[in-house]
């Protein structure tokens, strides 16, 4: 059986994804640039577990880079691409605007358009819930409009969007894209709140509460997410063009989230409240009827039970969570 490429296994989700489909005993191209958009050791840890398995080949590849990106499809012909790399983060787009071009503009085409060429059967990728940018009707639905992004990395993926539909349009591609609502969980993403508050709150060093703790979050356990995008690779009955809100369908206040993580941690946090930062939105809630109906999906896990696997998992990881803050302390 042909292998699924999997972009971003270096990554928190794609990390996720690719263990789950060796488990099941499929083998997995995996790709991604390793850069340092946050620590890289904490990328090869992720990616040192995935090669213990004999299906797995890792592919140091830049997707921007089109020659390399030919090359992988041309030699292993996968009939299925999850493809979840990308430049994440809003913050960061408003400093670093080329890293989201060159990832998630031309890397995308690059991808897609070498999916077409095969063709592969099905096309997955990650969208985002920054794509509702400052829509205030709640819970948020895929049939909302989303022409207003706020943020250049909202917008890149809102174009992920509009390029899979042309692609399903000319060629037929089937496509599915998910929009993730803030993904949490072991071997997370540094760069996100959970992560740095529990960094900062352990080395008594103030957190930053934007929005004076009024901004609200869907908060989604990575468990969850993994079934839904095992589901996006696999059901049958989706439409050929698709896009899927995958959320927990219960926002929680920044303060109440603060406060579990200080139940965790068994410390309080020394808070500085901050107003809220452009590009940032005031909340997320996803409506997930139609997850459910065509994925069977139902977020299972609970902020608290999510919350703490993740301070369980960071406080058995000493040496890595010093790497990672350490590495955050350099780019300072
Ligand atoms: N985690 C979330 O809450 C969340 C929410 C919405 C959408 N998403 C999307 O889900 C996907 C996965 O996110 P994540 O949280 O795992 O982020 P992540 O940053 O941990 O993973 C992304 C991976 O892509 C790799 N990458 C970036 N640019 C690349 C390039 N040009 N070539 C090759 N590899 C490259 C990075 O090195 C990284 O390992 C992304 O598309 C992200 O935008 C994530």
């Amino acid at each position: 059986m042909p292998p699924i490429l999997v972009t971003g296994t270096a990554g928190f989700i794609g990390f996720y994804v690719a263990k789950s489909l060796l488990d099941k005993g499929r083998a997995v191209v995996g790709l991604d640039n390793f850069n340092d958009y946050y620590a890289p050791e904490l990328k090869h840890a992720r990616t040192a577990i995935l090669e213990d398995y004999s299906d797995f080949v890792s592919i140091a590849c830049d997707i921007a880079d089109r020659d390399a990106v030919q090359r992988v499809f041309r030699e292993y012909k996968p009939l299925i691409v999850c493809h979840l790399a990308a430049q994440a983060g809003v913050r960061y787009s408003l400093r670093n605007p080329h890293a989201y071009q060159k990832s998630n503009l031309e890397g995308f085409v690059n991808l897609i358009e070498e999916a077409r060429l095969l063709p592969v059967e099905r096309f997955v990728y990650a969208s985002s819930s920054s794509v509702y940018g400052g829509n205030t009707k709640m819970p948020y639905s895929e049939t909302d409009p989303v022409e207003t992004p706020v943020s250049l990395y909202a917008a890149t993926k809102r174009s992920n969007e509009l390029i899979a539909y042309t692609y399903n349009h000319l060629w037929r591609l089937k496509t599915v894209g998910l929009r993730f609502f803030t993904v949490y969980g072991p071997w997370g993403r540094p760069d996100m709140a959970y992560w740095s508050f529990l960094e900062n709150i352990l080395h008594n060093v103030p957190i930053k509460i934007f929005n004076y703790g009024k901004n609200r979050r869907d908060f989604t356990y990575i468990d969850d997410i993994v079934t839904g995008v095992g589901a996006a690779l696999f059901s049958d009955g989706l439409d050929t063009w698709e896009i899927i809100n995958l959320g927990n369908n219960r926002p929680v206040e920044l303060m109440e989230f603060v406060s579990t993580l200080e139940r965790l941690a068994g410390k309080e946090a020394i808070k500085e409240m901050v107003p809220p930062q452009p590009g940032d939105v005031v909340a997320t809630y996803a409506d997930i009827d139609r997850a459910r109906r065509k994925l069977g999906f139902e977020p299972r896990t609970t902020l608290r039970e999510g919350l703490e696997r993740f301070v369980g998992w960071y406080l058995d990881h000493p040496a890595l969570a010093e790497a990672v803050r350490n590495f955050r302390l350099s780019q300072r």
